[in-house]
């Protein structure tokens, strides 16, 4: 089957209401956490990615049964370190960081020796960052330069840790606290704000965590080794999926668009912020609260005389997933928008800085790089009339996303590649779009 794509048409005009597909961040931490629960977990909605597949592949390995009933998976916990690891157990966590990360955390304990590996991307990023705190706590861990493959074999001997977590990464912060949920004592986690799903999920669950809010930073307390029960769990839509949608929308002609149900967690609408500094018109409408989170549709239309941001580094975590797709509204903004401090996109899926900047030039954009600094000079006349094509970016499924808002908003003919990358975090993503109007062979 060929694996690439051809958009040769911009989108016509349209005015839509879609749903895009469910949140993966909360999709890998509720399934993670019905398998530490007491008993049943109905989770509904969960998104049917390869990322979090991959999630309920693990914990069956583990020992964690689950089944599928209509829009529901019921997973069947056995309440902490309730897994019963075999011997020469592998984890494969495929393209998923989150999934790899967190699930360290959980597996500390375990009684024999676990192997983690993922696929070509994840096997180039750095796991050092989870491993000095796992070491910490205590845990015996083993890789060759921070890498995957990773060995991990339990220990009965763990210990409260206190840690500065600096980078503002979530899946260091949430690997930790899912660390902390195994140990006794309470641990201490001083971390720089990043998004708090697992946080907000725990104390939906009852579960003794404590946050003291400092400026840029949260204190988290986690006891250690306190039961919860199974929880029901429906999971919203997604913000970095529905941001695609939100940029294709804002950037096309005479469009609107709303999307229902997206998670709007403060922690993640960066992207909201950001393109309503530069003129967009984004609303958020419906606003509910579920379970901790805040969830409302999202409304925008077509906007012209979008114009340059000068981006605070507060934004970046917030953000952090959607800045390519930020860029391209850059990229057609009026004057020279500044992005500062963005190393940690060059840690993602792909090199997703350095990739940023090749894409950026690729249709035509100057862009200036001191260090993890860049500077986009936007050109709101930017027609694209050329053949272009994207190549080796390690099947990174947000760059795909952006080549085809691109197409489709800015024009020119384009060969897009490693169209199966939309399964790692959107599956639905082609359909949707098509359904809106996109030509896409
Ligand atoms: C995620 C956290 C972010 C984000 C990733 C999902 C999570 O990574 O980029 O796509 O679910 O915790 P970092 O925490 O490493 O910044």
């Amino acid at each position: 089957m060929p694996n690439n794509i051809f958009i040769e048409d911009k989108i016509k005009n349209f005015k839509k209401t879609i749903r895009v597909s469910s949140d993966k961040s909360i999709s890998i931490r509720a399934i993670l956490l019905a398998s530490q629960a007491v008993g049943a977990s109905k989770i509904s909605n969960l998104l049917e990615s390869e990322d979090v597949l991959n999630a309920l592949r693990a914990i069956k390995k583990l020992g964690i049964n689950y089944k599928k009933r209509g829009n529901s998976y019921i997973i069947y916990g056995y309440g902490l370190n309730g897994f019963n690891v075999k011997k020469k157990t592998t984890i494969n966590a495929g393209n998923s960081g989150t999934l790899a990360r967190l699930i360290l955390g959980l597996l500390i304990k375990s009684k024999n020796k676990i192997k983690l590996v993922g696929d070509k991307s994840l096997s180039k990023r750095d796991f050092s960052r989870v491993i000095k705190p796992l070491k910490l706590f205590g845990a015996n861990i083993k890789s060759k330069n921070n890498l995957l493959p990773i060995e991990m074999s339990g220990s009965n001997f763990l210990r409260p840790i206190s840690y500065d977590e600096n980078i503002g990464s979530a899946q260091v912060k949430s690997c930790i606290i899912l660390c902390a949920l195994n140990t006794p004592g309470i641990s201490i986690i001083n971390s720089k704000n990043s998004r708090n799903h697992t946080e907000l999920m725990l104390k939906f669950l009852k579960y003794p965590i404590k946050i003291d809010k400092k400026k840029g930073y949260d204190k988290i307390f986690v006891q250690g080794l306190n039961q919860f029960s199974g929880f029901k769990y429906n999971v919203p839509g997604d913000i970095s999926s529905a941001s695609f949608f939100i940029v294709l929308t804002l950037l096309s002609e005479r469009s609107q668009i709303e999307i229902l149900n997206v998670n709007i967690n403060q922690s993640r609408i960066g992207i909201i912020s950001i393109l309503n500094k530069m003129g967009a018109e984004i609303k958020l409408k419906k606003k509910r609260l579920y379970n901790g989170e805040k969830i409302s549709n999202i409304y925008v239309r077509s906007k012209k005389n979008l114009k340059a941001i000068n981006c605070s580094p507060k934004y970046n975590s917030s953000a952090i997933d959607e800045f390519l797709i930020i860029f391209l509204v850059a990229a057609k903004a009026k004057g020279i928008s500044k992005f500062m401090d963005l190393g940690e996109m060059n840690k993602k899926e792909s090199k997703r800085l350095d990739l940023a900047i090749k894409f950026l030039k690729l249709i035509g954009i100057r862009v200036d790089r001191i260090h993890n600094d860049i500077k986009i000079y936007g050109n709101p006349d930017l027609v694209l009339s050329k053949s272009y094509e994207m190549k080796n970016f390690l099947k990174d499924h947000r760059v795909f996303f952006l080549s085809c808002i691109t197409a489709l908003t800015l024009g020119g003919k384009w060969k897009i590649n490693d169209k199966d990358s939309i399964n790692s975090s959107f599956p639905n993503f082609l359909k949707i779009l098509k359904m809106i109007g996109a030509k896409i062979n």
